[in-house]
Formats: structure tokens, sequence, C-alpha cells
């Protein structure tokens, strides 16, 4: 490990330390016991889907892929891990990484599962001091496990209190970030070759996980892989085995971990068999998308970083001829919503779509408006924030056709024409700093 990722290690666990003596203290609380969670194995089965350790667990931890551990924390006490590790010759036992967290925690291997039915017995019991509380997904433990821990589950503010925190990273979170982006564009520009090599959606996603050293179970979300039409479904889930005969698109929207820490970026290319103006689409969104990131400043509130977007999106869609009205038009008459459903971005950490977007500071529902529901984050930026910023233009029918039906100046030959190529988003992301920002997507 570099000697910079150590340090950053070593301050970041001794600042999670102080926040969360802080906050427990704050909230009347002297231990909290977290739980990884655990997979649940598909029924009538015993094997389960990919799993993903809840987030105030990794925050310490950065183990993406433990499951039935505890982590207890207590005001001016060494972090108490309780690391599951079955005497299993069936797996592997997890490995502990070469990091300092682990040097500054107690480390307990667990051969059966703490709050499995033997919870109470001397063995399994947590180590809960005074008033105690838990977080995670405990629901599918036995019902006993609460009752035996007497603690309080889940209390609302202090796990708000906590999603707040993890809402700002420490130079160790931001620096992780940044090598998961360096390692997925790796992937990225592997899309791109295979794109040109004329591969389908499935050769596309193994070039992508090839180069970017990763196996799909451990991918941060589905990579979206799609070509042509499937390049305008916003969540599209399928990867085509054969190649298309012709080529217009192909939209990646693919991550990657990097001690838990996520990646989220999406590229779009214009193919041989693309109508030119698409060409000239996806350029001018990597022009927005640009412009954006150097509006990503301390004090920029969110929601008026994603209205500026949809100006620029009015400016694009009347520059390349597809709105015959002003810009100004094309945004007030929903036209540019209906090209662009989704929101600007999100913050980012160890959930793709990472927690605290939607609330104010003291924790009070900061919901998006109503005229963009789907946006994720209405927070006024802050140094340590790290967002995405992915502006999109899409040709989806379900919402372009009732427009059609109205006296809106919209080409729709050229949006017929359009169509076959799906739609652009262009995603990179961006930590907010003191002076301004820092682009983390080489
Ligand atoms: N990859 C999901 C998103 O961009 O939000
Ligand atoms: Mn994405
Ligand atoms: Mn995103």
């Amino acid at each position: 490990m570099s000697t910079t990722l150590f340090n950053l290690q070593n301050e970041h666990i001794a600042h999670l330390q102080r926040a969360y003596s802080g906050i427990l203290t704050d909230h009347g609380f002297d231990s909290l016991a977290i739980y990884s969670g655990h997979a649940s194995e598909h029924f009538a089965d015993d094997h389960a889907p990919p799993f993903q350790a809840y987030g105030h667990f990794m925050h310490w931890v950065g183990l993406a892929d433990v499951q039935h551990s505890w982590l207890v924390i207590q005001p001016g006490e060494r972090p108490q891990l309780y690391l599951h590790a079955p005497a299993d010759f069936w797996h592997l036992p997890t490995q502990l990484p070469d990091e300092p967290w682990v040097e500054a925690f107690d480390v307990h291997l667990c051969s059966s599962k703490i709050g499995s039915s033997k919870i109470g017995s001397d063995k399994t019991a947590l180590p809960l001091s005074g008033n105690a509380a838990i977080i995670g997904d405990i629901e599918r433990l036995p019902t006993n496990t609460l009752q035996a821990l007497k603690a309080e589950y889940q209390p609302e503010r202090l796990v708000q209190a906590l999603d707040e925190l993890r809402l700002y990273k420490t130079p160790y979170e931001i620096a992780c970030i940044r090598e998961a982006n360096r390692l997925a564009i790796a992937g990225h520009q592997a899309t791109q070759a295979a794109f040109i090599g004329a591969a389908g959606e499935l050769d596309i996603q193994l070039a992508y996980l090839a180069a970017s050293r990763q196996r799909e179970s451990n991918v941060p979300y589905q990579n979206i892989i799609g070509l042509n039409e499937h390049a305008g479904v916003l969540h599209y889930q399928h990867y085509d085995l054969q190649p298309p005969k012709q080529r217009y698109s192909l939209l990646v929207d693919a991550g990657r971990r990097f001690r838990g820490y996520c990646a989220d970026i999406t590229r779009t290319y214009a193919g041989p068999d693309a109508p030119a103006a698409f060409g000239e689409l996806v350029n001018a969104l990597h022009g927005v998308k640009d412009g954006l990131v150097k509006g990503v400043a301390p004090g920029v509130n969110f929601l008026a970083l994603h209205e500026q977007m949809h100006h620029h999106l009015g400016e694009i869609l009347v520059a390349n001829d597809l709105f015959k009205g002003t810009p100004e038009q094309a945004v007030v008459e929903g036209v540019t919503r209906a090209f662009c459903p989704h929101g600007l971005g999100h913050s980012l950490g160890l959930q793709v779509h990472d927690v605290a977007g939607l609330r104010h500071p003291d924790g009070t529902p900061a919901p998006a408006p109503e005229q963009h529901p789907a946006l994720r984050l209405t927070r006024t930026l802050r140094p340590g924030m790290v967002v995405t910023i992915e502006p999109g233009l899409y040709f989806i029918n379900m919402l372009l056709a009732p427009l059609r039906n109205t006296a809106l100046p919209i080409n729709w030959r050229l949006v017929d024409q359009l169509s076959v190529c799906g739609g652009i988003r262009i995603e990179d992301n961006v930590a907010v700093t003191e002076s301004g920002f820092a682009n983390l997507t080489p």
C-alpha cells in the first residue's frame, strides 16, 4: 500500500473515532453495534445473490463482501470487530487486508454467527454497555436477537447523523474514489475498442470486466451496456449475445469499487452507422458535462446546477435543430424534461446512490421538487462532498409521444431519425473542494 493511502487511512479512522464519539454522546448512547448484513439464499436453494455490506459498516472496514459480522463502537474505546470466520472447508476464510485499520481494531474471529439462535450464550453475545443502539439489516436474524442484545434498534436520529457524516468524505475516501475511477476508466477504454471492433453487448461487458480487473459479482451496480435503441433505456439490464447489424451508438454506464468506494462513469459513442447529427450531439453533451463540472463549488445548490443543465439542454436542442423555438421555451414547456427525465447527479461514496442527498443537515427532509422527481440530491454543495455530474439526452418514445399532439415546434423528422441511437449520457465523478472542484474521472 502506498504510504499516502496508509497515512490517509490512519487519519480517516481517527476522524471516525472522534466523529462517532461525538454523535453517540449527542444522542445519549454509550455503545453502538453495526451489523454487516448477510445475503439471503434463493428460495428453496443454497445459493445467494451478490451481497453488499451495510454502508456504515464499510465506512470503518471498507470490506464490501463481509457478512454475518459486527462492529462495536464505544466512545474512548478501540473498535471491536467480530468477524464471522467459520471453521468451514468448503470456503476460504475471510482474509484481513494489510491496512492500518486492522491494527487500530480488536479483531475477534467468530466461528459461529453472532445473532443466530445461540445469542445470549457467553461465546456469541456482543459486549454492549450502557445505553446501546444497533443499526443495520438485522430483520432477517432470529427475532430474539434484539431482545437478547437489549439495545435500541435503528434510532432514526442517530442513523441520520451517521448518514450526514458519510456525506462528507475524508481525503482517504476521496483517494479511494479516485482510484476506483482510474480502474474503471481502463474498462471504459476497452469498451470503446470493443465497439470499434463490432462487438455485441455481452462481449463489450466482458471486455469491460477484464480491463477493469473485476468479476461481475463485485461491480458496484449492474453495468449498463446499451447498443443502439438500448442506449435510451435508462437502466438497461440485458446483454444481447449477438452484435446488431447496424452500429449507431453505444452507451456504457459502468463502475468499479476500490476498498468499498464506488466509481460511476458513463460514456456514449457514435457508431459508423449513426446520422452525423448524433455525433454532434455527443460532443455537445461532453461540453455540457464539462461546463457543469466547472460549476461545482462550495455554496452552490445542486438543484440550481440541475436547472442549469436543463437550460444547456434547451440550447443544444435549438442549436442542433431539434427544437425550433427558444431554449427558454424548451425548458418552460417541459421539452427538456421529456428528453432528460433523470437528475443531474447524486452523492457518491460507499453506495453508488449515497445517503443523505434528500435531507437538510439537521435531518429534516429536503425532497426533490415536483417538476424534477428523479433528482436524488437537493443539497447545497460543501467541501468533502463527492457527486456525479451526468447530463443526458434521450429519444424515449414513452416520454416524447405526449408532446407529438401539441403545437410545440419539435423537429419530429430529426427525432425519428435519431431514435435508433437511443440516447446519450456522459457522467463524471467530482469532489467539492475548499476552492471549487476536483474531477476524479481521468
Ligand atoms: N449508474 C447509475 C447512475 O448513474 O445513477
Ligand atoms: Mn451511472
Ligand atoms: Mn450516477
